[in-house]
C-alpha cells in the first residue's frame, strides 16, 4: 500500500512546473502544493494578479487554487463540482530548500535545452539546472522514513520518478485537465513500484487509471522524446511532400485531407507549412539522435537527423520561394512579415522559424522588413533581431537598418510588395474563423472549453480591468529573458480587412502563404497574388 503523498514541492516556475502544479492543486485540494524558483520576480507574478505566463483557463486555476475562490463554472462544464469556497492549497515561494525539505514528493520542472558547447554540442541535452535542483533535492529532501537529510548521506532512500509532461503552448491547461495519457516510470522494485502507485493516485484524483501508463523509467524517458519525434517526424514528411505538390500540380490540403482520412493514420499534424518551431521539437529530436549516436546506433541517429535537416530545408525553401518570385531581388522592395511566433494563440517566439526567414531575406538587402505580432511584445522581437546584427551592421530601423517591428497590423503591411503569412493567427484569415473551430480546438483536437477561446485571450496577461501599464506587479517590458512573459497589450484585434491592406499595398502584390490557410481565389479577387506551401499556385 503506497505511502501518501500529502505534500508536492515542484522546483521550476515557468511554463511547465506552473500549470503542472496549478492543476496538480486544483484537482488535489487535500494535497499542499508549493512552487519554487530562485527568480524572485517570477516567484512575485505568481503571487500577484498578473501570472508571468499566459495559458488559456490558467489565471482561473491559479486563482481558485492559491486564492480558495470559488471554482468558475465555466471552467470545465462537466467536470467542476458544485461552486465552493475552498482553502487555498497552491503556494509559490523562492524558499527552495525549505519548501524541498516539506515536501513528500519533489517535482522537477527545469529547462533542458540542447547543449551547446562541450561534448553532444548541437545535440545533447543541457542537465546542468537538472543537475543542481537534484543536488538540492539529496540535499534537503526527507527520505521515505521521514528523516530529514542535511547532507548528501549514504543509505538515505529517494525513489526517482519519469514523469514526462505532453503540454503544448496554448493549450496547457486543456492537455493537464484532459490528458490522453499520464505516464509514470519507476524502478521495478517493490519500492520504486509503490512510488509510482502513489504518484498515480495523486493523478486518478481527475484521470481514469485507464490513461494513466506505469513503465520502467527509461521506457517513460523515451516515450517523451519518441512521441515529439514522431509528430515532428510526421510534420518533415507533410512538408518534404508539400514540395513535390509544388513541382507537379498536386495541392497539398488535398492530399493531407486524403491521407488524414485513412483512420489509421488520422487528421492531425498534417498541415504543411514553413517547418515546426518551439522549444521541444528539435531539442528532442536531436536529443534522440544523440542518444542513438552515443549507443553506436549511427543509422537511427542518422535518419531521425534528417526530420530536423527536412525542416530546415522547407523553411529555407520558403524564403527562396520569396526571393525568386520577388526577380531575386528585394532592394527596393518592402516586405511584410505577419506573425512571429512559432504557432498562434501563444506569445512564444522560441525557435520561431520566422528570425531565420527574416534573416535569409536580411541578406537580399531589402527596403523595409516589417514585422507585425498579434501576441508578441515589440520589445521581446526587437530584441531578437537585435541579436542578428551582434557580428555585423544593424538591423533595426532605430539602429540604422531595415527591420521595424510595428503594432498596428496595417501600418506594417501599407506600401508592402509582399505580405509573408508566416504564423496562422486567426486575425489574418480571409474567412471568418468561428469559435469552435480551429481557434478553440487543442493540438491535440481537444475542445477548449468557451471561456477559453478568443474572449479569454483577449484578457491575455493584464486580465484585470483598470490595469495601468505601470502596475507594480506587471512592470512593463520583457521579464527573466523567457519570451512567455511578455507584458504587451495582446488584446486580438478582429480579423484583417485584406480590402484595405489590398489598396495600400503596392502592386504587383504578392501575399506568401507560410501555413496554408489564406483563401487563395478571395484573396485573388483583390488583386494579391498568392503563393502557398504546396500549391503550384
Ligand atoms: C509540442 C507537443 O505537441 C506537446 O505534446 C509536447 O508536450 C510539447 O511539444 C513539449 O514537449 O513540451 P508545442 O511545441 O507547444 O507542443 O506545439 P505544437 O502544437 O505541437 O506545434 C509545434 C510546431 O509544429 C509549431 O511550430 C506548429 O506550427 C507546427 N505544426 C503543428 C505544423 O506546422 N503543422 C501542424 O499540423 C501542427
Amino acid at each position: 500500500c503506497p505511502k501518501p503523498i500529502h505534500s508536492i514541492c515542484c522546483v521550476g516556475a515557468g511554463y511547465v512546473g506552473g500549470p503542472t502544479a496549478a492543476v496538480l492543486a486544483l484537482k488535489n485540494p487535500s494535497i499542499k502544493v508549493t512552487v519554487v524558483d530562485r527568480d524572485d520576480r517570477r516567484i512575485r507574478r505568481w503571487n500577484s494578479r498578473h501570472l508571468p505566463i499566459y495559458e488559456p483557463g490558467l489565471a482561473e486555476v491559479v486563482r481558485i487554487a492559491r486564492d480558495g475562490l470559488r471554482e468558475s463554472p465555466q471552467l470545465q462544464e462537466d467536470d467542476v463540482p458544485v461552486a465552493l469556497l475552498r482553502q487555498p492549497n497552491l503556494f509559490f515561494s523562492t524558499d527552495v530548500s525549505r519548501c524541498i525539505s516539506e515536501a513528500d514528493a519533489v517535482l522537477i520542472a527545469v529547462n533542458t535545452p540542447t547543449k551547446m558547447r562541450g561534448t553532444g554540442k548541437g545535440s545533447a541535452t543541457d542537465m546542468t539546472s537538472f543537475e543542481a535542483v537534484a543536488a538540492e533535492v539529496v540535499r534537503h529532501a526527507r527520505d521515505a522514513l521521514g528523516t530529514q537529510i542535511r547532507i548528501q548521506r549514504p543509505g538515505a532512500h529517494f525513489e526517482i520518478l519519469s514523469n514526462p509532461e505532453f503540454l503544448a503552448a496554448g493549450t496547457a491547461v486543456q492537455d493537464l485537465l484532459q490528458p490522453d495519457r499520464i505516464i509514470i516510470g519507476s524502478a521495478t522494485t517493490p519500492e520504486g513500484l509503490s512510488a509510482a502507485a502513489a504518484l498515480a493516485k495523486v493523478y486518478a484524483s481527475w484521470i481514469d487509471r485507464s490513461r494513466i501508463i506505469t513503465t520502467n523509467v527509461w521506457s517513460s524517458e523515451l516515450a517523451k522524446l519518441v512521441a515529439n519525434s514522431m509528430l515532428a517526424q510526421r510534420l518533415s514528411s507533410i512538408n518534404s511532400i508539400s514540395a513535390l505538390c509544388e513541382a507537379t500540380g498536386a495541392e497539398i490540403n488535398e492530399v493531407s485531407a486524403a491521407i488524414g482520412a485513412d483512420t489509421r493514420l488520422g487528421s492531425k499534424f498534417l498541415r504543411a507549412g514553413i517547418g515546426f518551431g518551439g522549444s521541444c521539437f528539435k531539442k528532442d529530436v536531436l536529443s534522440l539522435v544523440y542518444l542513438a549516436e552515443s549507443l553506436n546506433l549511427q543509422e537511427v541517429g542518422e535518419y531521425w537527423r534528417q526530420v530536423v535537416e527536412m525542416n530546415e530545408y522547407q523553411r529555407n525553401r520558403f524564403s527562396s520561394r520569396v526571393i525568386k518570385r520577388l526577380n531575386s531581388t528585394l532592394v527596393t522592395k518592402k516586405i511584410c512579415v505577419l506573425g512571429y511566433a512559432f504557432k498562434k494563440n501563444t506569445s512564444d517566439t522560441r525557435e520561431a522559424p520566422a528570425l531565420e526567414i527574416i534573416k535569409t531575406l536580411l541578406d537580399e538587402n531589402p527596403r523595409e522588413i516589417a514585422i507585425f505580432d498579434p501576441c508578441c511584445n515589440p520589445v521581446v522581437i526587437e530584441n531578437e533581431i537585435r541579436s542578428l546584427q551582434d557580428y555585423g551592421p544593424p538591423v533595426l530601423s532605430d539602429d540604422g537598418g531595415s527591420v521595424k517591428v510595428y503594432s498596428d497590423a496595417y501600418a506594417a503591411c501599407a506600401g508592402s510588395n509582399a505580405i509573408l503569412l508566416v504564423t496562422e493567427f486567426d486575425e489574418f484569415m480571409n474567412f471568418p474563423v468561428h469559435s469552435g473551430g480551429s481557434s478553440s480546438t487543442t493540438s491535440q483536437g481537444k475542445k477548449l472549453p468557451a471561456s477559453d477561446t478568443n474572449e479569454s485571450i483577449k484578457r491575455r496577461f493584464n486580465d484585470e480591468p483598470g490595469c495601468a501599464a505601470d502596475c507594480p506587479d506587471c512592470q512593463s517590458g520583457t521579464s527573466y529573458g523567457d519570451p512567455n512573459t511578455d507584458t504587451a497589450d495582446t488584446t486580438p484585434k478582429k480579423q484583417l480587412d485584406w480590402t484595405r491592406i489590398s489598396a495600400e499595398m503596392q502592386s504587383p502584390k504578392w501575399l506568401f502563404d507560410g501555413r496554408c490557410v489564406i483563401d487563395v481565389p478571395k484573396m485573388n479577387k483583390l488583386g494579391i497574388r498568392v503563393e502557398s506551401i504546396g500549391s503550384s499556385g
